[in-house]
């Protein structure tokens, strides 16, 4: 069967990423991609390395046209997908790049968000831990899906073990994260300039601000016993003049008694069996270029006794497995295709 596909926010980053993985997907017809601003023109305009969609043209995103789809992608600015999402009620299977689907709480998306506040959908980043197992399970024959925020599921993916297998303290995290500029969007802002990113590193969102939090916090706490107001997160994402990517270094305190093997056992055993999230043997951590293009979470771990905290280093591409590759894999196995369908493990490098 082949399945067919609209695109939203195809002129934007995630829109893009979820076209090019698409584009290799033997399953996947894609028949429609939207925009706003620049509906009317086509595709190939706005994302020139797309050769073999440059028959494409951009329509205008409203419910009529994304209707009559097997598959629908949002990748809208957040607060955007809820209109669509409850105009689209039969659409068989709709994947939402945005945030407006992900947060369980309404207090949480008050407090990072603001406006309408939508039902929360199942969370497409497949190899998490929960209390009742992965969250691939939950993905089988969903029909709504919410694809992660980019830094919050490099960081979940970071620390849910060690919370879940209760050899780290939640109460006392510590993420720093270099990001890649296309983390925000394509649309201009001055702050993201080419003369305000090159040659300078740019913190931002500094002191408990950044939207991501509660995603993360959400995500330890389905992981474990622990309320999401137990866990403590100091987040700070720092802007590098690199195009894509995330390298975020997460540290908490080790948990009372755990020795270093139950420690590295509860990585070990949480990713064992996965293709798309891999921990790097004792002693090496990944770089950004080795994800790039890749649906690849690579992870170093380190028990840093002097300190007494576990340190994970994760890296990721913003735009695979921090959101395109997330909901092409979701996708898979909502559809019962192979998970890895159209994905990648290697990344290009240098
Ligand atoms: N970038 C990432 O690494 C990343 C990672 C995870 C999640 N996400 C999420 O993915 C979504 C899209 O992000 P992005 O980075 O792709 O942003 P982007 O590059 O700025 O693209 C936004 C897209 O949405 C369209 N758009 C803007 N306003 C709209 C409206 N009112 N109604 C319908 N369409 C509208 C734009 O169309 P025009 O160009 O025609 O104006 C464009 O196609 C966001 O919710 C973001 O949080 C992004």
């Amino acid at each position: 069967m082949t399945y067919s596909v609209a695109v939203s926010g195809a002129s934007g980053y995630a829109g893009g990423e979820i076209l090019r993985l698409l584009a290799a997907h033997p399953d996947i017809e894609i028949r429609t991609v939207t925009a706003h601003s620049n509906a009317g023109q086509p595709l190939i305009e706005h994302q020139p390395h797309l050769r073999s969609l440059a028959h494409l043209t951009l329509h205008d995103t409203t419910p009529e046209i994304l209707a009559g789809h097997d598959v629908v992608f949002l990748a809208l600015p957040h607060g955007q997908s809820g209109q669509y999402t409850d105009a689209l009620a039969d659409a068989p299977l709709i994947i939402d790049a945005g945030a407006d689907h992900r947060l369980t709480s309404r207090d949480a998306w008050d407090a990072f968000y603001g406006g309408a506040f939508h039902e929360p959908w199942v969370y497409g980043v497949p190899e998490l831990l929960t209390t009742a197992g992965k969250q691939r399970e939950n993905l089988q024959g969903a029909t709504r899906i919410a694809a992660p925020g980019c830094n919050a599921s490099t960081v979940s993916l970071s620390l849910v073990p060690g919370v879940a297998a209760g050899v780290i303290d939640p109460s006392d995290i510590v993420s720093v994260l270099a990001v890649g500029p296309s983390g925000a969007g394509k649309s201009l802002k001055t702050n993201l300039l080419g003369s305000e990113i090159l040659g300078t590193a740019n913190p931002y969102a500094v002191g408990g601000t950044h939207r991501h939090i509660p995603e993360i916090r959400q995500a330890l706490a389905a992981a474990s016993s622990h309320a999401p107001d137990d866990i403590r997160i100091s987040f700070t994402p720092v802007i590098v003049p690199m195009a894509r990517g995330i390298l975020a270094t997460s540290t908490a305190p080790i948990a009372a008694g755990a020795t270093d093997a139950q420690i590295r056992d509860a990585w070990q055993n949480a990713y064992a069996d996965e293709t798309f999230v891999q921990l790097l043997p004792e002693g090496h951590f990944p770089r950004t270029a080795d994800v790039l293009g890749a649906n690849t979470a690579l992870m170093g771990l380190a028990v840093d006794r002097a300190a007494n905290r576990v340190t994970v280093v994760t890296a990721v591409d913003n735009l695979v497995k921090g959101t395109a590759g997330a909901a092409v894999q979701s996708m898979n196995i909502a559809l019962g295709l192979p998970e890895g369908r159209a994905l990648t493990v290697n990344g290009v490098a240098p």
